[in-house]
């Protein structure tokens, strides 16, 4: 006998229309991210904006408090020297003048020269000794401002913007004698104005630098609800959401959020209602196919039981082989339905006694796809009808009823091609005795990977070795079909 004389079938392959493929798209969370990032960005601008306008600003106030403190001191030094060399003149005395120059000069190296003038503009005495006696050309510098006192704030005298002078008037006795002329190189204004703009540089940068990690941190903050309620989202159309959202404020976003968990609760009770409608109704169906399938069985004393046992077999297999629980436990139920064609084929082919003529078998080769088309009606059954459809494949594509082989055979029709042929070869049949358990191995081993998975026949076979009376108890002599 050939395993071939108990070819199970599997039929139409294609996926029914409708079936519900995942698909990932709609809201992307890189959108959201991208929010974030668009957020830190208009903050960090607005940020580096401010603090480049209000260092700005500041070295600019900074630069003319620096200017007005050095004018203040010049003029103060000024005015100290000419309230000071009024007596000196009066007594027309050259030396301690000129000491005094000298020392004033020494000690504040940043004025440039120091001149005590006479009324008539000539140099008394100088800081530059070469030029005592020579007479002062009139000021080319512009008169920037002059105090009550006579004090005058003297621009752009030669060189040209290079320097400020300052001249105070010599009164003493309420006699007008001189001036007393300072003069001072802005280079020391710049240096002053260099110094203060190195100290306020890394006060800005730490303040930029606290700003970027607080605009980080806004930002974050900010957008945080609403990337949560695009996950939300996400994970809702995936039916994954179980917990509500938190809800971060009482703003407009904080109401969309508990909007959002109020929707997702309601939409959250009605799938958890459907899928418990849906698997009422997939039981219920199930069952009228089992009890369709348990009537065929009923009907020919050869095959009851069948199913039963092909499913023990299937489902050791599928397990030996690896497959997750829920793919086991869809072959289990796939193996009850699997022969639930035969329900179209007549009794007269069904229970005829002897082989089938080539008319009579061609009809009993339809009731794999017969099989599938009963599953079809159902859309929760969809999921069965490869695995009954192809029940009869052969590994190397002579199988009925598409000539299906090798992978495009749907792994479970495999599993199941083995566990039925293996069940029919150990039943009695009406033309024929049942085989040993060691004769059936034998055929399903010289019929690998011709009619079965080589893989799954070596996993079957070694099973049956390892296992041996596991299989063999379900495996005793009996009719099957
Ligand atoms: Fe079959």
């Amino acid at each position: 006998m050939s395993a071939s004389d108990v070819r199970p079938d599997n039929a139409g392959a294609a996926r029914p229309a409708g079936t519900v493929t995942p698909t990932r798209g709609g809201v992307g969370l890189l959108s959201f991210k991208g929010l974030r990032a668009k957020a830190t960005l208009y903050v960090l601008l607005l940020l580096v904006a401010t603090v480049v306008v209000s260092y700005v600003i500041t070295i600019r106030i900074l630069n003319s408090h620096i200017k007005g403190e050095i004018v203040k001191r010049a003029e103060s030094l000024s005015r100290s020297i000419a309230s000071s060399a009024g007596y000196d003149l009066i007594l027309k005395d050259l030396l301690a003048l000129d000491n005094m120059v000298f020392k004033i000069k020494e000690s504040n190296p940043d004025i440039t020269s120091i001149a005590i003038l006479s009324t008539d503009r000539t140099i008394v005495v100088h800081s530059d000794a070469g030029r005592t006696g020579s007479r002062l050309a009139p000021e080319a510098g512009r008169v920037v401002f002059e105090e009550a006192d006579g004090t005058r704030l003297l621009e752009g005298a030669a060189p040209a913007g290079a320097s400020f002078a300052i001249e105070s008037r010599i009164v003493f006795m309420e006699k007008d004698l001189g001036s007393v002329l300072l003069n001072v190189e802005w280079s020391v204004l710049l240096a002053a104005q260099t110094e203060a703009r190195h100290k306020v540089i890394p006060v800005f940068a730490v303040i930029l630098v606290l700003g970027l990690a607080s605009s980080i941190a806004v930002s974050s903050r900010l957008t945080r609800p609403v990337k949560e309620l695009a996950t939300g989202v996400e994970e809702l159309k995936r039916g994954q959401r179980s917990k509500p959202l938190r809800v971060y404020s009482d703003d407009e976003l904080g109401r969309l959020t508990s909007s959002f968990n109020e929707m997702s609760s309601l939409i959250t009770g009605q799938r958890e209602k459907l899928g418990q409608y849906a698997h009422e109704l997939e039981e219920a169906y199930v069952s009228t196919v089992r009890v369709l399938a348990a009537a065929i069985e009923a009907r020919d004393r050869y095959t009851l039981g069948h199913s039963t046992r092909v499913a023990q077999y299937a489902v050791e297999l599928a397990r030996e082989l690896g497959l997750s629980p829920e793919q086991v436990e869809e072959i289990e139920i796939a193996c009850l339905f699997h022969d639930v064609g035969k329900i179209r084929i007549p009794d007269s082919i069904l229970h005829k006694k002897g082989r089938l003529n080539p008319h009579e078998f061609k009809e009993m080769r339809n009731h794999s796809a017969y099989g599938a088309e009963i599953l079809s009606k159902a859309r929760s059954l969809y999921k069965y009808i490869p695995a009954v459809r192809h029940h009869h494949e052969w590994h190397d594509g002579t199988g009925y009823p598409d000539g299906l082989s090798r992978e495009s055979i749907p792994e479970e029709a495999a599993i199941i091609s083995l566990a039925d042929a293996f069940d029919a070869m150990t039943s009695d049949r009406p033309y024929r005795q049942a085989l040993t358990i060691e004769s059936a191995l034998d055929i399903i081993r010289a019929s690998a990977g011709k009619q079965f998975n080589p893989e799954f026949a070596r996993v079957f076979l070694d099973l049956n070795e390892k296992q041996g009376p596991a299989v063999a108890v379900a495996a005793e002599p009996r009719m099957a079909s």
